[in-house]
């Protein structure tokens, strides 16, 4: 064994986005280009000579290869110690409890999170640091840098096939200790501190049927072990749990498009009573009652609402977080509780330092994510436990949970348009266009509507100072109703624009409304302003949820 210091030219491009660096696996495959970016990682992070570091990933294709270089990479970084998941399969969220259970110096994590995988499919890479929570952008802006001057990285020149993924165990690669963890014990024992385990095991032996939807992707194993062997949930509760490279050709992202299948059976007359999915890296989370899909902004102010109800928050929450464009339900409940509501640029990143710093106890995402305290990403299999403890304590459906809240705070309906693979030049432009109009659009009439507040959001970090700036477009209207505008930070292809529509009711005559309906003249105002059928040249969003 020795290490080999390799010369390389920088690629351009390894910028990472909302969420790490994500390209097809094809860009991924060209020589040396994961090896340019862990080299930077590695050169950006502080000394990781002689500290701990855990990786691994959500089992698509490339994530073997990724996760052996990696591990060559590290010793030839002199790294102590290597904690991965068997078969190279740890879960975003999983990846995040066992940095902090081992205090390790930080780890890595290989996913396209939601974005399908496959050899024509994504492939990422992000470093997620030592409380667990992906790095900063400080980090990320730093780990770009090193990208585009990188002259050479070092790496073991091991072979291959003596790196074994498939067992539990340890052996030295160079000086660095490898050890190969099962991928879910670590995360099962933390679940098991914060939800009534036996509270949820009589919900399930009372005859409660519940249908989870791991789309073929990451969380299976996580959730067989936990609903079905921990909780006893019957066999068969949880539906594709078998991780495949390319999650069955199928786009594992767990909201009522995506996840059509998982609505079909909800929808169907006796179906299950319960009904969850998660994305490819087990982060994100979709709650479904018969006939009834549940708003991640909902689901979040309910989690919020209740949480006392739950043994790991039965002192109380110190306060929320949502990404800007999540609905501001979440506001609503903070308010009721005494406890303020961060509102952060979207990207989970933000709020670790507000969770480190003890100022909010959960968090949450419109697109679909939403976590605690208990580690620093987002956790799809969180999120579907507390929903079956607060069923179990409180022996009252989804549906009934959704509406008691709505009665108690109002409703805010809320929805999200898409517009992917669009012409970069021309998304652009709809947000300059934007841009331009801010100044003049406060005390603008539109139909029923007058514009209250219109900016481009900037967040002030209320912990490090930091600033970002440009994250998304708002417009608040003066009954709080908004229309948000952003360009997604997670794609591959060309450019998304998001258009994210929020109206507030508090007439309960309302309530049972259909949520398009209830925005259609939000969804005309947007289109007038921004003028996105004429510049996407679209008429329809690709995707509505
Ligand atoms: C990932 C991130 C989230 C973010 C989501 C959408 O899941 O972890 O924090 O909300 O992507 O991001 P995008 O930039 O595509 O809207
Ligand atoms: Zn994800």
């Amino acid at each position: 064994m020795a290490i080999r210091k390799i010369t390389v030219q920088a690629y351009s491009g390894q910028k990472p986005g909302t969420s790490g660096l994500r390209k097809k696996v094809t860009v991924f495959q060209q020589p040396h280009y994961l090896e340019n970016f862990v080299q930077s990682i590695f050169d950006s992070v502080g000394n990781i000579s002689g500290q701990t570091i855990v990786v691994g990933g959500d089992g698509r294709f490339y994530n073997k290869t990724a996760v052996k270089t990696i591990i060559k990479m590290a010793a030839a970084a002199g790294v102590k110690s290597v904690l991965v998941g068997q078969n190279g399969i740890l879960s975003t969220p999983a990846v995040s409890c066992v940095i902090r259970k081992y205090k390790a110096f930080g780890g890595i994590v290989l996913s396209a999170s939601h974005n399908p995988g496959g050899e024509d499919g994504d492939f990422g890479i992000k470093y997620n640091v030592s409380n667990g929570g992906p790095a900063p952008e400080k980090i990320t802006d730093a780990i770009y840098a090193k990208s585009q001057t990188i002259e050479s990285y070092n790496i073991s020149d091991t072979d291959d096939s003596k790196i074994n993924l498939d067992s539990i165990g340890t052996y030295q690669v160079e000086n660095t200790l490898i050890q190969v963890i099962d991928s879910v014990d670590d995360y099962a024992e933390l679940m098991a501190t914060l939800f009534d385990f036996s509270q949820i095991k009589q919900l399930f032996a009372s005859g409660f049927t519940m249908r989870f939807d791991a789309m073929h992707a990451v969380s299976g194993p996580y959730a067989k072990k936990i609903i079905e062997d921990i909780l006893k949930a019957p066999a068969g509760t949880v539906v594709n749990g078998v991780p495949l490279e390319d999650f069955g050709g199928l786009h594992p992202d767990p909201n009522p498009v995506n996840a059509e299948d998982l609505i079909f059976h909800m929808n169907k007359a006796g179906g299950p009573e319960f009904g969850a999915a998660s994305d490819g890296d087990a982060d994100r989370n979709m709650i479904v009652g018969p006939n009834f899909p549940v708003a991640p902004s909902d689901s979040l102010a309910i989690l919020a609402a209740n949480a006392t109800l739950i043994p790991g928050y039965k002192n109380g929450i110190s306060g929320i977080a949502r990404s800007m464009p999540t609905s501001t339900a979440a506001d609503k409940v903070a308010t009721a509780l005494g406890i303020n509501c961060y509102e952060t640029p979207t990207g989970w990143k933000f709020f670790g330092n507000l969770l480190d710093a003890d100022k909010v106890t959960l968090c949450g995402e419109e697109s679909y994510g939403t976590g605690s305290n208990h580690v620093r990403e987002k956790d799809g299999l969180w999120a579907v436990l507390f929903w079956l403890n607060l069923i179990a304590a409180t022996k009252k459906s989804v549906v009934q949970l959704v509406n008691e809240h709505w009665q108690r705070f109002g409703r805010n309906f809320y929805s999200r348009h898409d517009y992917e693979a669009i012409n970069t030049d021309k998304a652009n432009q709809l947000m300059e266009g934007l841009r331009r109009q801010l100044p003049e659009l406060k005390g603008k009439v539109f139909a029923n509507y007058t514009v209250k507040l219109a900016d481009d959001f900037s967040y002030l970090d209320p912990i490090d100072g930091s600033t970002s700036s440009k994250q998304g477009i708002r417009i608040i209207f003066e009954d709080d109703s908004r229309i948000i505008f952003r360009l997604s930070g997670t794609g591959t292809e060309g450019a998304t624009l998001r258009l994210y529509l929020e109206k507030y009711e508090k007439n309960p005559s309302s309530y049972g409304k259909a949520t398009q309906e209830a925005l259609s003249e939000l969804i005309s105002i947007a289109d007038k302003v921004a003028k996105i059928k004429e510049l996407t040249g679209m008429s329809e969003p690709t995707v509505v949820t």
